[in-house]
């Protein structure tokens, strides 16, 4: 992953209309840290990231730029919303969480690089497994005849279950106990669940010191053996030194809706829960070991990017420590029409390409003229203008309204094309944005 600043803003360009700055920034902060891992040891620990705060609007891009970012690498990223942490029943040590779940996203990344590493091993070993049952072992004292034939033999054989010949016969085959169970061990937003599964997890290992014989044929036997074998040859300690490191040098932590651990300085003091979230989140961004169940963390080095619209607080009402961990502040432009009509015309799997798709399915054909979209863009940044401000969001219901009578009846229309032109968006909206207070139920 070694994208330059142009390339990843490039990459970004796809999908996230305008924001340049914040693409920018990110873009950057990311080229830095791959900067930093080719210096010295020791120089490497004296450079911190430079944490970014996004500021703008609802709906103008700042999720899905982290969302994308985190689709595009293969850094171990998570997305917190900070307000839960004000929620009843989270303290202090919650918000730790982030971190370890940061981990269990490293593991996933590092058990899937590993076990792709590994896969002609498993593959080789199956095989041996399955031709060691189809040729009987030779006696210690064979002579060397017999075993230069078992040889040939065994060759042979190891031939014809590779290319598949022998997949019909039956074999017997020793399996563990209690056959491999998947334990859930992903990105749930309960820290907790994830202990819980853990010690599930560890039970049914405990649990299957036995074995049991099966009869299968040979293909499903390659199957059966694939995970046995898969399980011998993985290296946890391996996987989780890996994923630790990965999580260190290159995690990204997304901390959404920050602004809402913020009071305004007017409002100050009347939610101590917000202060509190705040001092709790000031040692995990300023540096501090976490204890994880893959082993310690240090956070020192974590890129932390929180995202916020700040309508009622402002940055600078945040505890002053807090602030000064996040000294890159880039500001997100609120969306006008032409910006929306980008949006709708050059994002990849815009919505438009969306419907297109959906309506694809039941066989009708979704046509959308440029004056539809135009109007679209038109329509929306009028509501915007009206009501609040929810940025792209309001392109989701200005459609959805145009579209929603032709999609209750699509499934009768197949075989069908329909043309959604400007006449019909005005149609179906131009009334509802005429009138503030029905755009405001309606749209
Ligand atoms: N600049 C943009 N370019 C393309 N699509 C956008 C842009 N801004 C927003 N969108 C689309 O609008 C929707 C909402 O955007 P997003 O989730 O990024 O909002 P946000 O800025 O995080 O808002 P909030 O403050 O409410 O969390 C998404 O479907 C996203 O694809
Ligand atoms: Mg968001």
């Amino acid at each position: 992953m070694e994208m330059t600043p142009k390339q990843i803003v490039a990459y970004l360009d796809d999908y996230v209309i305008g924001q340049n700055d914040a693409k920018k920034a990110i873009a950057l902060a990311l080229r830095n840290r791959y900067r930093r891992m080719q210096l010295d040891k020791e120089l490497q620990d004296e450079i911190m990231p430079k944490n970014i705060l996004m500021i703008g609007n609802t709906g103008v891009g700042k999720t899905e730029i982290a969302r994308r970012l985190a689709k595009m690498m293969d850094l171990p990223f998570v997305k917190v919303e900070a307000s839960k942490y004000t929620e009843v029943g989270y303290v202090g040590r919650d918000v730790e969480s982030m971190v370890r779940d940061l981990v269990s996203n490293a593991m996933r990344i590092s058990r899937a690089k590993f076990e792709d590493k590994i896969q002609k091993d498993i593959d080789k070993e199956v095989v041996k497994k399955i031709v060691e049952i189809l040729v009987p072992k030779l006696p210690k004292n064979a002579t060397q005849s017999s075993q230069d034939s078992f040889i040939k033999t065994y060759n042979t054989m190891e031939k014809k279950v590779q290319s598949g010949s022998m997949d019909d016969k039956l074999i017997t085959i020793n399996l563990p106990k209690t056959t491999h169970v998947e334990v859930f061990d992903g990105a749930n937003p309960m820290g907790d669940m994830s202990m819980m599964t853990d010690a599930i997890g560890n039970m049914l290992k405990n649990a299957k010191n036995n074995t049991y014989e099966k009869t299968v044929s040979v293909a499903d036997a390659k199957k059966l053996l694939r995970n046995v074998v898969k399980e011998e040859l993985t290296d946890e300690e391996l996987i989780q030194k890996d994923a630790i490191a990965n999580v260190e040098d290159g995690g990204i932590i997304f901390l959404d809706e920050i602004d809402k651990i913020v009071e305004s300085s007017s409002n100050k003091g009347q939610d101590p829960s917000k202060q509190g979230v705040q001092r709790d989140l000031l040692p995990i961004v300023e540096g501090s070991s976490i204890h994880t169940k893959y082993g310690q963390v240090n956070t020192d080095h974590i890129l932390f990017i929180a995202a916020g619209a700040f309508h009622i607080s402002s940055p600078s009402d945040m505890l002053p420590e807090l602030q000064g961990r996040f000294p890159l502040r880039v500001e997100l432009e609120a969306l006008d029409e032409s910006a929306l009509y980008k949006i709708l015309t050059n994002t990849k799997n815009s919505l438009l390409t969306q419907y297109t798709a959906m309506f694809g399915v039941e066989g009708v054909k979704l046509v959308f003229t440029d004056g539809a979209i135009k109007a679209f863009a038109n329509l929306g940044a009028r509501a915007n203008e009206k009501t609040e401000d929810i940025g792209a969001r309001r392109l989701h219901t200005v459609i959805e309204k145009v579209i929603e009578d032709i999609s209750f009846t699509a499934d009768e229309k197949s075989g069908q094309t329909i043309t959604v032109d400007k006449k019909l968006v005005e149609q179906k909206l131009e009334n509802i944005v005429q009138n503030e207070d029905i755009t405001r139920y309606i749209l």
